[in-house]
């Protein structure tokens, strides 16, 4: 094909095409480099599979004359969107260029993004942004902030019925914050920055200075604010995890994740699980140790693993089928349910239940964490969402308390009144209304104050009280828990229920939308 002389027609195109992939220019894509980020293009090349990329608007430009911005018009406009596959399986893709004004949004980059959007939201497959952008383009004034509405309103549209994800992988602003924001998982990288406002703008408005880490580097979206969900120490990295995310995913809300070939054997026991809840009630454990060894072997992918470590969110396999498993994590506050919990808690069962992915959660929870400070943050709506989100899933759910689930976390976390399948204790379960000595304090003031000996009298009761309720019998005995089982049984009895719920069918009443606590 290369003798045959091309057309002037074939000529112009391939010149045309030629200048898009040029981006900025060289030394815009040298500067990129420098600063350790990866190109749009390079980065869809890395996570597409071979030969898979369709683009689609690469010579769409701006007619924007104002600010000198005729002089800057680039083929594409400062983002490369189109189709591809991953692993084999379709998904639409965009990736921002800041080697072009920054990678700032525009009307054009709406209408591209958009197209892709609308075409994904039809085929029903996975949605995958690649930001690295200033936010909306300064120069075009309202036609940019306008044109952010657009792609929002899809994102919505599309939230719960195909997985969107999104990459954070440069200085993120504005509005290339808050389209992430409406997906469905954040991956961030080391180099990557999100704010609503940068840095020059706020100290333009506020005098204050402050760097783009302090505003929002990977660790104050992964540690403090809550925002990312994942984080990946480089581009190439972060482009891994979305390839690890989608496998545990489906296209859509009417399929269900593909399952992969089983690797490790469903009736496997694991005798250690026998002795990891420790002898000393108070102890921790890590119950990271307990999913290790329950489900396939290194098939955890953890969700905000560092945002509210009291609980523990995250993909798993059983069997070879994917799972959402939720749990809380005795190592850090003993478990306790707050805020942060209850919000990260809630949006992953929401999650597994829009992409009908089955819950299994491990309760080892004093309860929720009493005091001012919740109470007036307002912990009872928080709280509520899991509550909220446990009752109205349909998914398969099955619970297993290890320990302690006491009051209010017996409830909330995946009680069998709630709409829960399956419910299973070990046999060191210990489930009431309250722990020992505050049950004491509330139900025998006044007899342990009139005992001769009161601190004598309050153990006594103390040891009377833990006999009854710090066992699962009771439960098992009224019907709350449907089987106290071994430790070490707990693989193959998992794999067994979930095999018989699959085919499980459940509605809620017709609703335009329901009113989860916020
Ligand atoms: C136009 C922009 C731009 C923008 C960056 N550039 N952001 N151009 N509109 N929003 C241009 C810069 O002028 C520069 O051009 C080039 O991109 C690279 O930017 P630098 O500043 O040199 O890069 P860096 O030092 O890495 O800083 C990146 C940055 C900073 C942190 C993103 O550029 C910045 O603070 N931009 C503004 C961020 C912001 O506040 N955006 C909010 C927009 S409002 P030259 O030619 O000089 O190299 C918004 C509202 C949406 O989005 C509504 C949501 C509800």
């Amino acid at each position: 094909m290369n003798d045959v002389p091309a057309s002037p027609q074939l000529h112009t195109l391939r010149e045309m095409r030629h200048r898009a992939l040029q981006g900025g220019g060289p030394l815009r894509v040298e500067q990129q480099h420098a600063r350790g980020r990866l190109t749009a293009r390079e980065r869809l090349d890395m996570l597409l599979d071979d030969g898979s990329f369709q683009e689609l608007g690469a010579l769409a430009t701006h007619d924007v004359r104002d600010f000198g911005l005729e002089r800057h018009r680039y083929p594409g406009d400062g983002v490369v969107t189109g189709f591809g596959k991953i692993s084999g399986r379709r998904v639409a893709v965009f990736a921002h260029d800041f080697t072009i004004l920054g990678g700032s949004f525009s009307e054009v980059q709406s209408r591209k993004i958009c197209r892709i959007q609308d075409l994904a939201l039809e085929s029903g497959i996975p949605l995958i942004g690649l930001n690295d952008s200033g936010g909306a383009r300064i120069q075009e004034g309202v036609r940019s902030l306008a044109a952010y509405g657009e792609v929002f309103v899809r994102n919505v549209m599309s939230s719960g019925v195909i997985p969107q994800i999104s990459l954070i992988l440069g200085p993120c602003a504005g509005g290339a914050v808050y389209s992430p924001a409406l997906t469905d998982f954040i991956i961030v990288s080391e180099n990557s920055t999100m704010f609503l406002t940068g840095p020059d703008v706020v100290q333009a408005i506020t005098g204050e200075k402050v760097s783009g880490d302090d505003l929002g580097g990977a660790d104050v979206h992964m540690g403090r604010s809550g925002v990312a969900h994942l984080q990946a120490w480089s581009d190439a990295a972060a482009l891994d995890l979305v390839k690890q995310l989608l496998g545990y995913l489906p296209q859509n809300n009417n399929e269900d994740p593909p399952p992969i070939t089983p690797y490790d054997p469903a009736d496997r026991i694991d005798l250690e699980l026998d002795s990891i809840i420790p002898e000393a009630e108070n102890q921790p454990y890590d119950m990271r140790k307990v999913i290790g060894h329950v489900f396939d072997r290194d098939s955890l992918l953890e969700i905000q693993p560092r945002y509210a470590p009291n609980a523990l969110t995250g993909f798993a396999r059983l069997d070879g089928f994917s799972v959402g498993i939720v749990a809380n994590q005795p190592t850090h506050m003993a478990g306790a349910l707050d805020i942060d919990a209850s919000d990260k808690i809630s949006r992953f069962i929401r999650i597994c239940d829009a992409y009908n992915i089955p819950i299994v959660t491990f309760i080892d929870c004093p309860g929720f964490l009493p005091g001012t400070d919740q109470e007036y943050r307002g912990v009872i709506r928080h709280g509520a969402k899991i509550i909220y989100a446990y009752c109205e899933a349909t998914v398969p759910k099955i619970s297993i308390v290890t320990r302690k689930a006491m009051g209010g976390a017996y409830v909330a976390m995946s009680s069998k009144q709630m709409r829960t399948d399956l419910a299973f204790a070990w046999p060191t379960a210990q489930i009431a209304v309250m722990g020992a000595e505050p049950a004491v304090r509330v139900l025998f003031r006044q007899e342990v104050a009139a005992a001769a000996d009161p601190a004598k009298r309050s153990a006594e009761l103390v040891g009377h009280y833990r006999e009854k309720f710090f066992n699962p019998y009771r439960a098992a005995d009224v019907g709350q828990i449907d089987e106290v089982i071994e430790p070490h049984e707990t693989r193959p009895r998992l794999v067994r229920a979930l095999e018989v719920l699959r085919t499980k069918v459940q509605q809620n009443p017709p609703k335009k939308h329901g009113l989860i606590p916020t």
